[in-house]
């Protein structure tokens, strides 16, 4: 089979000037980038929108500050990219804290026994079509006035900065994403009727819309790899894991303001919410897009 190659790469894409409707500020180099100059609560026009899709495909990360917005508001901007997600802790009566079915309540408080996304992950890999990307809008930071950073890592550069015998290796597997890792493992809930999604994806899988490789497992849902030992397994997640984690040039941090909203690309970003404010509250909601079914060529 011949690779398809990508019709424009990310270095087309990352440029901070010829922005006419919006200013972008990188937060570095390699993942993550301040928005200004557009007001969610206003509508939006298409030559705006065009701009910020550019700036997302260049940064994976979006941060826009100071965007105090209705629910309804929240959903509009996010159906912009795509058809709204369902998580599948509301698809069920006894885990749903009810709301609107599309906005994930995102709440830690003193009394929370878990911070939600307190792992490395990206959201809900365990679905047949994940999340292409996800808007969380946090509406409280905690009172203390800091703390409750997102830490974003760049799954483009975690591939690419692996040795290219382990990038071939790697291209050849395929692994599972469990529901229940976290919803079950974590925050101990009791699962719906049948489960919660469990599905395969490829360990190296292709950005659909650059054609970029990604690394492509996680902490937060992968159970583990296809046909290798448990032994094996394990120890090649470990080593992947350890990998992201410690590559500090790959990552960003962002830090929140009332009514910060960040619209992040889950098709090749991992992030980790810091639960460093203990006993302080956090509070906001997010929003996802439903994405392609991950695969191996486009
Ligand atoms: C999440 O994983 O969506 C939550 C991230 C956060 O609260 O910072």
């Amino acid at each position: 089979m011949t690779m398809q190659r990508p019709a424009v790469t990310y270095q087309d894409h990352w440029k901070t000037e010829g922005y006419d409707h919006i200013s972008v500020t990188p937060i570095n180099p390699v993942v993550g980038a301040t928005v200004e100059g557009i007001d969610l609560s206003r509508p939006f026009n298409d030559a705006e929108i065009a701009e910020v899709r550019r700036a997302f495909l260049a940064h994976h990360v979006l941060v826009f500050h100071d965007q105090n917005i209705s629910e309804e508001q929240h959903k509009a901007f996010g159906s912009l990219f795509g058809e709204l997600h369902v998580h599948p802790l509301k698809h069920d009566a006894a885990n749903n804290r009810g709301g609107d079915p599309a906005i994930l309540e995102i709440r830690t408080t003193a009394n929370s026994k878990y911070t939600a996304g307190g792992a490395w992950h990206a959201d809900v890999t365990c679905d047949e079509r994940p999340p292409a990307s996800s808007m969380l809008l946090i509406r409280q930071i905690p009172e203390v006035g800091c703390g409750g950073d997102t830490c974003f890592a760049n799954m483009h550069k975690a591939f690419e900065t692996l040795s290219e015998p382990m990038q071939e290796f790697l291209r050849t597997l395929t692994a599972v994403h469990d529901g229940a890792i976290p919803y079950v493992g974590a925050y101990n809930t009791t699962p719906p009727e049948g489960g919660y999604p469990r599905n395969e994806h490829p360990v190296v899988v292709r950005h659909p819309e650059t054609g970029r490789e990604v690394l492509y497992v996680n902490p937060g849902f992968t159970s583990h790899i296809k046909g290798l030992s448990r032994f094996e397994s394990q120890s090649l997640l470990e080593m992947l894991y350890r990998h992201v984690e410690k590559r500090l040039d790959i990552q960003c941090r962002v830090s929140y303001r009332p009514n910060t909203l960040v619209f992040w690309d889950n098709r090749c970003l991992q992030h980790q919410a810091a639960w460093d404010y203990y006993p302080y509250s956090r509070s906001g909601g997010r929003v996802s897009m439903i994405g392609h079914r991950p695969t191996r060529e486009l």
